[in-house]
């Protein structure tokens, strides 16, 4: 089981070696990840797990992303790379935990998590962040690898799941849970990276579902008005 502190822990060893390990060889996820999104001018870009900011050239200089961490090796590889820099499309890059985002319902036109499901504690509680921060509709994007169905992959895959807080990633994690624990259906998946081990899943075009672990879409929780995160206990329900 993967936890803040492992995440913390592995984040910080691979900080100075990120880009030597996880750098050009899944960089194609990234630019396609970005390019999934309209970037109309002032649009506002969450992207969640922004590591150490590999990913923010990529977006066009009118729009406003703001990334957020939970490791602060990390984060400190990419406000040295970018806030020092002529970046006007980074507005800020944050210390903060994706399961539980400090911002308002609604706040942004888009969300991006690139190699960070796999990662975080509790995907579901992710996800459910990302549709919570989001306008309606509005285009989300996941890139991540995926368990393989079969074959040798597939064994190695399980083979190395027991190592995954040393690792700091789950290889064995599944896509069907995944797109379970959403509620609703990408409206596209695209293989990317290396032979398309990797996949890119796009959500658009949804209603402001939050999300049920059943695979339905639940009404927006009582009492919140639209304002800050909904109750816990909600963000809990049926994991
Ligand atoms: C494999 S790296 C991906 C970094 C970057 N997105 C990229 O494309 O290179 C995973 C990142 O997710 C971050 N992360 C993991 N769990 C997180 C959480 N709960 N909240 C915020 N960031 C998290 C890690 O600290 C790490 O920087």
């Amino acid at each position: 089981m993967m936890d803040l502190s492992s995440v913390r822990r592995a984040y910080k060893f691979y900080a100075p070696i990120y880009d030597l390990v996880f750098g050009r060889i899944v960089e194609d996820g990234r630019r396609r990840a970005v390019s999934a999104f309209p970037q109309n001018p002032g649009d506002k870009i969450l992207e969640i797990g922004v590591g150490n900011g590999r990913a923010l050239r990529y977006y066009q200089k009118h729009v406003e992303v703001t990334g957020i961490d939970v490791s602060p090796e990390m984060l400190k590889v990419a406000r040295e790379r970018y806030l020092n820099a002529c970046f006007p499309q980074v507005r800020s890059l944050l210390q903060m935990d994706a399961q539980a985002l400090e911002f308002p319902d609604n706040s942004f036109d888009g969300a991006v998590a690139m190699y960070v499901a796999s990662v975080v504690p509790d995907p579901a509680a992710m996800i459910r962040e990302m549709f919570r921060v989001c306008r309606p509709g509005a285009p989300l994007v996941v890139v991540n690898h995926f368990a393989s169905p079969r074959g040798v992959a597939r064994r190695v895959e399980r083979g190395l799941a027991p190592f995954s807080r040393r690792l700091g990633f789950r290889p064995d994690f599944c896509l069907e849970n995944f797109v379970q624990t959403v509620g609703c259906e990408p409206s596209r998946i695209t293989r990317v990276n290396l032979g398309g081990y990797w996949k890119l899943l796009e959500f658009s075009g949804w209603e402001k579902p939050f999300l049920g672990g059943n695979g339905s879409a639940m009404p927006a929780p009582a009492g919140n008005n639209g304002k800050g995160r909904p109750p816990p206990e909600r963000l809990n329900n049926g994991r």
